[in-house]
């Protein structure tokens, strides 16, 4: 299967979560695009009820273009789940996200979630987290000066994204995409560590957040759960 049939089987079958009434987080990305317009179908031909709360402006467009009724984050108490797509997950559910810039949002959406589905193909698998460049959000205000305390905690290269103008996020920040070189030995700390460093809006890891992984590849589709996840 190629790699974008795959994202858009993991982003339908994900949809098998979402039940009627729910308030659902909505990530960014190719894979969990599928999903909410998959959700759109449903919703104008089943008749599924939920609202969604979208992680970026892309999000946002797209789940309006299809039908998707949004609310803002804080119109809700508590989100029922949220699905997004990752960059990269290991064996205990810890992710690299940001491949598309929206960490910040999407990080402050899984938190108000009571359980997080991860939508991925299988490429996205991985033993240790840290081939994929860890993006991190940072105030456009002296990045450099941001960037050059990121490269002292970083063993290899550390890059602003943007070829001839920086990226921009939905934030107006930068990103500075890290290269752990293959080995985040533990995301946990490194979360901690890269968010002490004054410049830093939020960093693309998420430890203990995601609760399963509905990951496509060559034999179908099948769902991971995290032992003890909040998804059963
Ligand atoms: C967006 O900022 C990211 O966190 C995406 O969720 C992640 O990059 C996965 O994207 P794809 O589904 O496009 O691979």
């Amino acid at each position: 299967m190629d790699s974008n049939l795959m994202k858009r089987a993991a982003g339908i079958a994900a949809c098998n979560w979402v039940k009627d009434g729910m308030a659902v987080g909505l990530g960014t990305g190719s894979t969990v695009s599928h999903t909410v317009v998959e959700l759109g179908r449903l919703i104008s031909d089943e008749g599924l009820s939920i609202v969604g709360v979208p992680t970026s402006i892309a999000t946002r467009d797209l789940a309006l273009s299809v039908g998707v009724p949004l609310v803002g984050l804080s119109d809700v108490e508590i989100l029922d789940l949220v699905i997004d797509g990752t960059d990269e997950f290991d064996p205990s559910f810890s992710l690299i996200k940001g491949g598309g810039g929206a960490l910040t949002r999407e990080k402050i959406v899984a938190q108000r979630s009571r359980a997080m589905l991860v939508v991925a193909d299988e490429t996205k698998q991985v033993q240790v987290l840290g081939t994929f460049p860890l993006p991190v959000e940072v105030l456009p205000f002296a990045w450099e000066v941001t960037m050059s305390r990121l490269s002292e905690i970083c063993p290899g290269k550390v890059k602003l994204r943007g070829a001839s103008q920086p990226f921009v996020t939905d934030n107006g920040g930068y990103i500075i995409d890290c290269d752990y070189q293959g080995v985040i030995s533990n995301p946990k700390l490194l979360e901690s560590e890269i968010l002490c460093v004054s410049g830093v809006v939020e960093v693309g890891l998420f430890c203990g957040i995601c609760d399963a992984v509905v990951m496509a590849g060559g034999k179908g589709v099948e769902t991971l759960l995290k032992e003890n996840g909040r998804i059963v």
